[in-house]
């Protein structure tokens, strides 16, 4: 692979879910097939960009051409994505659990004649937000996703100011969408000037057709 609008850039993108351990055999996790992190990791190697993809457990195979970095928490997760910087632009499409269990067990948790095990919870860490409002060393491009039931556009456009990133891609992720583990999805670009709305596409297309804005982006933005 020669050419391609993204050549001498890093693309540092994250996919897929956590998983939060209870104990060694349990876990939290968000539902994410990792396919449309996946698809834009792809997109961004064949655009010609150096691509670092950090992982959640997915059951996908490595894109390639593409370094990618395996995890499990979220914690984990951030320190690889630090681990990765620089990078030029920042995609984050994995689907983080928003809590970790604090008191999670060393040893499996055995049944004990009906008293329920008592799980407390902590906050992860927002990667997104923690990478976007860096004052040193933060991606000219940060990009994150929204997937959302109800009210779409309004609950993205919120995200992009709280979380300081450049650009939300905003889908409804509503059951009857068929998004969550499907092959395609329908998105909303939303950025500080304005909304766009793609028509349905593959996943891959998705991908494809984000790389191209953002390097657009990327070279009016130098
Ligand atoms: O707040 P919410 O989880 O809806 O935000 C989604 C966006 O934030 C996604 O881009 C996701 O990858 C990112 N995120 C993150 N770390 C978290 C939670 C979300 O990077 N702990």
């Amino acid at each position: 692979a020669a050419g391609g609008p993204l050549v001498g850039r890093h693309v540092l993108i994250t996919s897929g879910p956590t998983h939060e351990p209870i104990d060694p055999v349990r876990y939290i996790a968000n539902r994410s097939s990792g396919k449309q992190g996946h698809a834009i990791a792809r997109a961004a190697a064949a655009a010609g960009a150096r691509v670092t993809l950090v992982s959640g457990p997915v059951n996908l195979p490595d894109p390639f051409g593409v370094a990618v970095v395996q995890v499990e928490s979220a914690r984990d997760m951030l320190a690889a994505v630090e681990q990765a910087l620089p990078a030029d632009i920042a995609i984050f499409a994995a689907a983080v659990a928003d809590w970790r269990v604090a008191n999670a067990g060393t040893q499996k948790i055995k049944k004990n004649g009906g008293a329920l095990p008592a799980l407390s919870l902590a906050e992860n860490p927002d990667i997104l937000a923690t990478i976007a409002h860096r004052n040193a060393g933060r991606p000219q491009l940060v990009v994150g996703f929204a997937a959302e039931t109800q009210n779409v556009i309004d609950n993205a456009q919120k995200k992009l100011a709280r979380k300081g990133c450049d650009l939300i891609v905003a889908n409804d992720v509503s059951p009857a969408n068929g998004v969550m583990g499907g092959d395609r999805n329908t998105v909303h670009l939303v950025t500080a000037s304005g909304v766009d709305t793609w028509p349905t596409l593959s996943k891959a297309d998705v991908a494809e057709k984000l790389m191209a804005h953002l390097a657009r982006m990327i070279e009016v933005r130098p």
